[in-house]
């Protein structure tokens, strides 16, 4: 018996290896120019926004979702903006289709180049009106819900207890709320609540990255599921 052990145990030893080493922006759609993680943070000269942001365009307003029964919003909360509390925007500074620019290009000081300027087009265009997708940009409260969708209740995240996030109620996957700067509770519902923009999950026979960097695989809407447990 004991002969057999190590070698198991080696093997699972590599296989957790091979996720930590895939589990990363690399490799993904995301991995878009030779300094990947430039196209979005820089060391230096950042624009001042949360966290080092190296990308920027004319100021943008939105459109937010609205309707009948959407209870915990949009009333009080700001539209996605780049700071602590909003890293939605930090994705629509390229998924609302308007040209945006990096701030600090990698290498010597040099004039910009153009080359890791961006527009996103086609599918992954969300646009600057997104009251035709999912609502973000609001504070997260499972008690404002009148019409029995079931939300699970806020937890504290136990890696950072500014924030909380939402426990998935089918999969226990951790769908994390942002802010904790003391204005929304770290109970804000973003884009990064649903999606991993650096793949941080490990998402056994899904290949290097799971698809639209989702938190979780979607099959049989077990994502959706999750928060919107009885519908
Ligand atoms: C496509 C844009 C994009 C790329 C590429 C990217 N990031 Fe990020 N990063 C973000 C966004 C958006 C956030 C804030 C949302 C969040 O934390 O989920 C963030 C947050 C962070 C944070 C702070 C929160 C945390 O998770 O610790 C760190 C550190 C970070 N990124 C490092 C990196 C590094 C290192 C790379 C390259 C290997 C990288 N990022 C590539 C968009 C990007
Ligand atoms: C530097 C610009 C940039 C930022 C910032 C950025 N993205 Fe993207 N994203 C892209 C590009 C470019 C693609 C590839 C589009 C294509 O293939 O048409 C992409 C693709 C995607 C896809 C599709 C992936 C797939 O499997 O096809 C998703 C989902 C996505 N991004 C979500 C996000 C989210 C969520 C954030 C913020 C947390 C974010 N992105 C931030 C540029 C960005
Ligand atoms: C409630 C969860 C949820 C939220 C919040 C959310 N998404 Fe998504 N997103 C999804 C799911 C699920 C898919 C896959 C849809 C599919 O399979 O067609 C997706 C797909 C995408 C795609 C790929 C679209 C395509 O058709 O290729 C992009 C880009 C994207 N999301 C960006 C964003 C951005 C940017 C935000 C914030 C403004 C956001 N998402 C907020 C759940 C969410
Ligand atoms: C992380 C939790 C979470 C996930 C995952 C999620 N939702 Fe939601 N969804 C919410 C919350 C919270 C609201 C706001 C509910 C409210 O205030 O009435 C909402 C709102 C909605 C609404 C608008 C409801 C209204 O009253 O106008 C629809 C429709 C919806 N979600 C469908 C989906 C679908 C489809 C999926 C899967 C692709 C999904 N959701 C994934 C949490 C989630």
């Amino acid at each position: 018996m004991k002969k057999f052990l190590l070698p198991i145990l080696g093997a699972i030893l590599v296989v957790g290896m091979a996720t930590i080493v895939w589990a990363s922006v690399i490799g993904t759609p995301h991995d878009l120019a030779p300094e990947p993680c430039a196209m979005c943070h820089t060391p230096h000269h950042a624009t001042g926004e949360y966290p080092l942001w190296n990308r920027t365009q004319a100021d943008q307003t939105y459109i937010l979702y609205e309707s009948y029964t959407f209870d915990m919003g949009p009333t009080g909360v700001r539209p996605p903006a780049g700071e602590l509390w909003s890293p939605s925007s930090l994705c629509l500074v390229c998924h609302n289709g308007v040209f945006s620019q990096l701030v600090n290009y990698p290498g010597p000081c040099s004039p910009a180049d153009s080359a890791y300027d961006l527009i996103v087009r086609g599918c992954a265009e969300l646009g600057t009106d997104l009251t035709n997708d999912h609502p973000i940009a609001f504070v997260y409260d499972d008690t404002k819900d009148v019409d029995g969708n079931l939300f699970p209740p806020a937890a504290p995240n136990p890696k950072n207890p500014s924030r909380y996030e939402i426990v998935g109620a089918f999969s226990t996957t951790p769908y994390f709320l942002y802010g904790g700067d003391g204005t929304v509770d770290g109970k804000a519902f973003e884009c990064a609540t649903c999606h991993s923009v650096h793949d941080l999950a490990n998402y056994p026979g899904k290949g290097d990255y799971q698809v639209y960097f989702l938190r979780n695989d979607n099959t049989g809407s077990l994502m959706c599921r999750d928060c919107h447990t009885a519908r």
